[in-house]
């Protein structure tokens, strides 16, 4: 099988896992970080194979919906991959990026650092930011019945991950939580560049939602 009929049967194996995904994770997030992440590749010296099936995989068995449990994604890509006879060490890639890919980076034995990685998880980063991060987030809160936003509790750049998780925090506090500190996180000088101009986006977004709010604008 050449490349291009893995990528394309890894499509349709990622397009039906995520068949009832909720919103923001769905197929067309998948989508948008595999092309977000061969725009920045093109200017990156990378394996172009290892970018795309890490991108279309990355989710493919997110913690949040499996009891916190790490170790499915990784499996479940390693199982694909192998079924389609693809090569061990760009399994072995693909499972390290989808293992070391979230944002937390915490609890894992090895570090691992890949051109590769620094590229899919710039593009993941880059897609909870800027317009259709700020349409992801208020879907998800959707999702978790959260409030819009709530003056007593957002924004609040000091609140701790305990007091953020039992407040039921609003969907704003989630701005200052996590995607107003992502154009800091980003690995490549291309990822850099488009998460600036997604940041100052949000910002003028807040600024206008605050004036709104206020019945000011
Ligand atoms: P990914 O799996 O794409 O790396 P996450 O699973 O952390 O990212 O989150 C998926 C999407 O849901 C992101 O756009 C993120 O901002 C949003 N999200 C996660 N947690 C919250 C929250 N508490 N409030 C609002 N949006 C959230
Ligand atoms: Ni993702």
């Amino acid at each position: 099988m050449n490349n291009q009929e893995i990528i394309d049967q890894t499509i349709a194996h990622v397009k039906n896992q995520l068949a009832n995904a909720e919103g923001g994770h769905d197929w067309w997030h998948i989508h948008r970080v595999w092309k977000t992440a061969r725009h920045i590749a093109a200017a990156e010296k990378a394996d172009e194979l290892v970018v795309a099936l890490g991108a279309l995989l990355h989710d493919i068995a997110d913690s949040k919906f499996h009891n916190g449990d790490e170790t499915i994604g990784p499996r479940l890509a390693r199982e694909w991959l192998q079924s389609l006879q693809v090569v061990e060490p760009v399994i072995q890639h693909v499972e390290n990026i989808i293992t070391h890919i979230s944002f937390k980076g915490g609890n894992h034995q090895q570090p691992f650092k890949s051109k590769e990685l620094d590229i899919v998880q710039d593009a993941d980063r880059l897609d909870a930011i800027g317009a259709i991060g700020i349409a992801r987030a208020f879907n998800y809160g959707g999702f978790k019945n959260r409030l819009l936003h709530d003056p007593a509790v957002s924004p609040n750049l000091n609140m701790s991950k305990e007091e953020y998780k039992h407040n039921n925090a609003p969907t704003i506090a989630h701005f200052y939580e996590k995607l107003l500190l992502l154009k800091d996180r980003m690995n490549t000088s291309t990822g850099k560049q488009m998460a600036l101009q997604r940041h100052a986006f949000m910002e003028s977004y807040l600024k206008q939602f605050y004036g709104e709010w206020e019945g000011e604008l």
